[in-house]
């Protein structure tokens, strides 16, 4: 009699989104859960995906029902007990932040910005939590100036209640950034190179981010006020060992000094101001996944807490430089 579409991707596909539900409403004893392939069938989860929008193949799916929900109740439970093994929010020592401190996260729609938002809003000190990205109100588009200077006024404006509060944060975690995309990987030789890549890599590692910084930083709280750009060690020169990767590197290295210089022009009207960059270590997002992140890198919360430790600890001393998510100090 009834049905129910759970969706967990992010990129939800409207138009396969309809015909399931049209499709689950001619069949009214079908419980029908959409789950993002990865979660319920590892092994040939491209195969299944397509027969599962293919929109012709639904007696199929109700047939394989009971085997998804098990998997899917497998899944959640092994989610749940990751969950527990993580650094609970409450332990992780936020003490330099006011109590019911106020947190900004750009880019909260992506694995580390999630995380940052789940992390801080189950924090005990942490009084307000505010997740930015392309599809929240107000919108911020990397891409797009416009969005970006509308985002900042809109928080800048609010009325205690509303979005803005105060309009001040006392932390605020810039985590948008794009290694690759459906039209481009990593480069892995000279011969990769192009206009196309290059400037659409630099506009959201490194131009969109610089007009975040003309626009937010006035929205630091003046006695503690701390701005973090995630950026990457593979953005520092000295570091280069491997070479490749052109535009992505050249971006963050780009992003490291558009952080610097603005933490010197910063210091001058507001000294209590602490703007860094950040790397937050291999993570296993989307960004990370097909270079073998799902192995290689930690879990998201794992990283946040981590990093909110180092925030936790950075003084205006140190303002303008660029931190691991370990605390340690990377070379540029
Ligand atoms: N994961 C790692 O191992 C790793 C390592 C070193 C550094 N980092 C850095 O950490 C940051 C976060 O990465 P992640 O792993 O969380 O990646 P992710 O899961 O792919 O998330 C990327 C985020 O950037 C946003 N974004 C992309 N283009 C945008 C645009 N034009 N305007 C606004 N937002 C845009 C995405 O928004 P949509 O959801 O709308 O696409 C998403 O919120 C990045 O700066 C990355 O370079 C990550």
């Amino acid at each position: 009699m009834s049905y129910a579409v759970v969706w967990f991707k992010r990129d939800l596909r409207l138009h396969d989104h309809a015909a399931l539900v049209d499709a689950a409403a001619h069949r009214p004893m079908l419980c029908l859960y959409v789950i993002e392939p990865s979660l319920w069938a590892p092994p040939d989860a491209a195969r299944q995906h397509d027969e599962f929008f293919g929109g012709a193949v639904m007696s199929e799916v109700a047939m394989r029902l009971p085997n998804l929900l098990h998997q899917y109740a497998k899944q959640l439970a092994a989610q749940d007990s990751a969950s527990a093994s993580q650094p609970h929010a409450s332990t992780l020592n936020l003490a330099s932040f006011p109590e019911g401190f106020r947190a900004l996260v750009i880019g909260a729609s992506g694995g580390i910005g999630q995380a940052f938002v789940q992390v801080l809003q189950t924090h005990p000190r942490c009084g307000t939590v505010v997740g930015l990205h392309r599809h929240s109100e107000p919108r911020l588009d990397l891409d797009d100036e416009a969005s970006i200077a509308s985002a900042a006024d809109a928080l800048r404006g609010g009325e205690n209640g509303e979005i803005g509060g105060s309009g001040k944060f006392h932390l605020i975690i810039h985590a948008a950034g794009v290694l690759h995309t459906a039209d481009f990987s990593p480069e892995k030789k000279m011969g990769d190179l192009s206009y196309a890549q290059l400037e659409a890599t630099f506009r959201v590692n490194t131009f969109g981010p610089a007009l975040v910084l003309r626009h937010f930083c006035p929205l630091l709280e003046p006695q503690r006020g701390v701005l973090a750009v995630l950026s990457a060690k593979v953005g520092s020169i000295e570091d280069n060992r491997l070479g490749g990767w052109y535009s992505y590197r050249a971006s963050k290295a780009a992003l490291n000094m558009m952080l610097k210089t603005a933490a010197i022009e910063v210091k001058r009207s507001n000294p209590h101001a602490v703007l860094v960059s950040l790397h937050p270590g291999t993570v296993n997002t989307g960004l990370s996944k097909p270079f073998k992140g799902e192995q290689i890198g930690r879990a998201a919360p794992d990283a946040v807490a981590d990093m909110l430790g180092v925030l936790n600890r950075l003084a205006a001393a140190d303002s303008g430089g660029f931190f691991a998510y370990s605390g340690q100090r990377l070379p540029w």
